[in-house]
């Protein structure tokens, strides 16, 4: 249609997700508005902050939010549903999926809210576009749910469109998507994302048009395939550690196939995050729901290959300080469960400190960004303001969430406030030799002779 008005988008719900998601679409020209439940976000989005630290958001919102010097204006943020329905063409459901408590299957509580309290305002043509990460299944129930109770009835439409982003690459990620996926039930549902998209979708972004279960089911099976590769690498490394081997080495050729690749077979303490952990034991919990349980035990092993890094990084530090960590002082570079990031989510790093702690070390940790997130949820550990005090005085140093900054440490000045040199490298990014180069005893996880 010639001089359209341009799409009015909504997003709902401005965590992580959410509020990349609104800025990237300000970008890229639209007029946005974004909900949350939470009236103290919304006051922090105005002011162009996040509540968490994701480079180079708070800029690109700061950009568009209305009200900023020299902002496009073109993003601005409510609690009203009713506002929400009244402005959008196309309204994003970003609210978060987490893990429910003492089960595996995710907690859809959210996602059901957010679609009936947007249902009821949606009395024109609208498109629903679900980002969330859900279990399969759930898009066909919530269209029914949306026709259902929209007083748009049919004209307000589902369409489902998984989300990839990386923390600490959301921005890039979002938008430069490496592929967008749409689960559509209309071409008219098609046409109008190809609209939102057509920035990404000009420079070369993939566009992979397919059912709801097939989009919803991306999703899930990209993160299981994603952590399967870091499980499969950390297996490697409890044989190398068996068997003296390199698990770095041995990444490192192995990765030379291009059909392996180099990418994500960092062997380590495992993953963490809000993600990979809860999504692949959601998926395992959806596939016995469908009755496909056999399909996805194998992410059983995943998941306990993961869960067992943890426990030989503790016992890798026992062996150091000779048997007993009762009274033993332990410096931990590393809190959050990823560098450029200062979420703390399910943190391998924060686990094995606190592993550590309740089994009576004295444990000083330092991060880069995470710490009062870690604070917040292992009060009972000791913080230090910088990497030099978290070493002070340690009887051994771990390395434990590879950010830069640790790999720019200088041994030699780091040698002379320890107790002991000895370092353990739980995520094999340090350089041994620079650190044995300065007497320090060096040991990595998957490498007993490296
Ligand atoms: C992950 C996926 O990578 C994204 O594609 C997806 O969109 C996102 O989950 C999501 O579901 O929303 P993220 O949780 O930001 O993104 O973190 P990753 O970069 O995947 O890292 C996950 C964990 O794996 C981290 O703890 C990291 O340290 C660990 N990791 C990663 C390794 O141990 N080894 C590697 O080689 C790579």
């Amino acid at each position: 249609m010639a001089n359209k008005a341009p799409l009015r988008i909504t997003v709902i719900g401005t965590g992580y997700l959410g509020a990349t998601h609104a800025a990237a679409m300000a970008e890229l020209g639209f007029e946005v508005l974004g909900l949350d439940i939470s009236p103290e976000k919304i006051a922090l989005l105005e002011r162009g902050e996040t509540p968490m630290y994701e480079p180079g958001l708070d800029e690109l919102l700061r950009r568009h939010v209305a009200g900023h010097p020299d902002s496009s204006g073109r993003l601005r943020f409510t609690t009203s549903y009713e506002e929400v329905g009244e402005f959008g063409d196309v309204h994003f459901i970003c609210v978060n999926t987490p893990q429910k408590h003492g089960e595996y299957a995710c907690d859809m509580s959210y996602v059901d809210s957010a679609i009936d309290a947007l249902a009821v305002h949606l009395k024109r043509r609208a498109l629903v576009v679900g980002k969330s990460t859900v279990p399969v299944g759930s898009a066909q129930r919530l269209a029914v749910r949306l026709a259902e109770l929209a007083p748009a009835g049919q004209e307000a439409e589902l369409a489902w469109n998984p989300e990839f982003l990386r923390e600490g690459f959301a921005v890039k990620d979002t938008l430069h998507p490496d592929r967008v996926v749409v689960g559509v039930r209309s071409e008219s549902a098609e046409k109008t994302l190809r609209e939102v998209y057509a920035t990404p979708l000009a420079e070369g972004s993939p566009f992979i048009v397919t059912d709801f279960p097939t989009a919803e089911l991306v999703k899930t099976s990209a993160n299981s395939f994603l952590a399967t590769k870091i499980s499969f690498i950390n297996a490697m490394a409890e044989v190398c550690e068996a068997a003296d081997g390199d698990v770095v080495k041995l990444a490192e050729a192995i990765g030379h196939d291009d059909r392996i690749g180099k990418k994500f077979l960092r062997s380590g303490i495992g993953f963490g995050g809000g993600c990979l952990p809860k999504d692949i034991r959601a998926f395992m919990a959806r596939a016995g729901e469908l009755g496909a349980s056999e399909a996805l035990t194998f992410l059983r092993e995943v998941d306990s290959i993961n869960m067992r890094r943890r426990a030989h990084m503790v016992e890798l530090t026992r062996e150091a300080v000779g048997g007993t960590l009762l009274g033993t002082r332990i410096g931990v570079l590393g809190a959050t469960f990823k560098p450029d990031s200062d979420d703390v989510r399910d943190s391998p790093a924060l686990n094995v400190a606190g592993q550590l702690h309740l089994q009576g070390a004295q444990v000083t940790v330092y991060d880069p960004k995470g710490m009062d997130n870690a604070r917040a949820i292992f009060p009972t550990l000791r913080y230090a303001p910088s990497a030099h005090e978290a070493a002070r005085g340690a009887d051994v140093l771990l390395h434990l969430t590879e950010w830069r900054e640790f790999q720019e440490l200088d041994p030699a000045a780091l040698g002379e406030v320890v107790a002991v040199r000895r370092v353990l490298d739980g995520r094999n990014t340090l350089d041994p030799a620079m650190w044995r180069k300065e007497n320090w005893h060096f040991r990595a996880l998957g490498r007993p002779t490296a």
